[in-house]
């Protein structure tokens, strides 16, 4: 398997092989930070990582990969840099590319990563657009990997905005791994058509299958995972709030949700979650439509089913296998 100067846009670029070659890679890059061996094999290399929107976990994962592999990051910020206002990404991307030796994006246009990659000539990594988060499917899938020992034939419930990052990115990289994947959610959001085309093609190649359902006792029976994302995603204008709690409301995962599945299942949210009133966008939502918790109740996400802080670690360890595979020429 050879990863060198790949560059992570969407799992759809990425074989059933290829993804589990990175799964292992992260699993022994874990196994040795653990065990306190050094893996420091990038010494020299610098890599920029590019942030429009905010972020905790995908930046300070590529901050400590980047670190613990040898490498210098620089963080470049909403604002502070000429990028998109002064310069054009295809510029950008050429003068980063003459410095860095990788560069990871965040932000809200799709085609504004892959004009980084097509530009830059050095491996770019998506740190999450408004279609794609690559790199946090591969941290999920270490999860459930290490929970259950595999991952074929595993069924995962989706529940919530289907059409956004997370509910693409999950399907798609659900479909590759040969997992059997269903997106419960109002029809208004189901995916894009051509990605649950694209979706099923991958599932037919690895034995897994798509499959979109608006009732959630039926999407959720017998399955071993049932995750949820945020049900406005950051770049959504405000407003879309009302509508969007009207459409979701019935799918919030709750501990009648988790029944519908099997009792041994496990809960994942990539996080950000608003599961209490100790945020201020969740005290905001509280004091305008009177709910205490949105996409998931605070008694799911606080069961021992919830396996939401594995997978922010995992983010470290997966973030760091993609960029030795993109540029450790091994
Ligand atoms: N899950 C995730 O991408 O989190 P951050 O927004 O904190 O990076
Ligand atoms: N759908 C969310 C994911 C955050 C990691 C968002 O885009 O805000």
């Amino acid at each position: 398997m050879n990863l060198y100067k790949r560059n992570l846009l969407t799992l759809l670029d990425y074989t059933e092989e290829e993804i589990l070659y990175l799964l292992d890679l992260s699993a022994k890059l874990k196994d040795e930070k653990k065990n306190g061996i050094k893996h420091d094999v990038l010494k020299g290399k610098n890599i920029v990582l590019l942030f429009e929107k905010d972020s905790t976990r995908t930046r300070c994962a590529f901050e400590v990969a980047a670190a613990d592999l040898g490498m210098h990051s620089t963080y470049l910020g909403p604002t502070g840099s000429q990028m998109g206002k002064k310069e054009s990404i295809k510029d950008t991307a050429r003068v980063l590319g003459r410095m860095y030796d990788g560069i990871e994006y965040r932000g809200f246009k799709q085609e504004t990563v892959e004009c980084l990659a097509e530009y830059s000539n050095v491996p770019v990594w998506n740190g999450l657009t408004e279609k794609y988060h690559p790199t946090q499917i591969l941290a999920d899938l270490l999860t459930i990997k290490e929970h259950y020992g595999y991952l074929k034939g595993l069924k995962m419930c989706y529940l919530g905005d289907a059409r956004y990052n997370m509910g693409n990115s999950l399907m798609i990289g659900a479909a590759k791994v040969g997992m059997n994947f269903v997106a419960c959610a109002p029809k208004e959001l189901w995916p894009a058509s051509d990605l649950v085309d694209k979706s099923i093609e991958a599932a037919k190649l690895s034995g897994g299958s798509v499959t979109l359902e608006e009732n959630v006792e039926i999407a959720c029976k017998d399955a071993d995972i049932i995750v949820t994302d945020v049900w406005v995603s950051m770049g959504e204008p405000d407003d879309v709030w009302a509508e969007r709690i009207k459409l979701l409301t019935p799918y919030q995962v709750n501990s009648k949700v988790m029944g519908y599945a099997k009792d041994t299942a496990i809960f994942m949210h990539c996080l950000p979650s608003f599961h209490n009133l100790e945020t201020k966008v969740g005290m905001e939502v509280y004091e305008k439509f009177g709910l205490n918790g949105l996409e998931v109740t605070e008694e799911v996400f606080e069961s021992n089913k919830s396996k939401v802080f594995d997978e922010a670690e995992n983010r470290l360890h997966t973030i760091k296998a993609c960029m030795y595979a993109s540029l450790v020429n091994e």
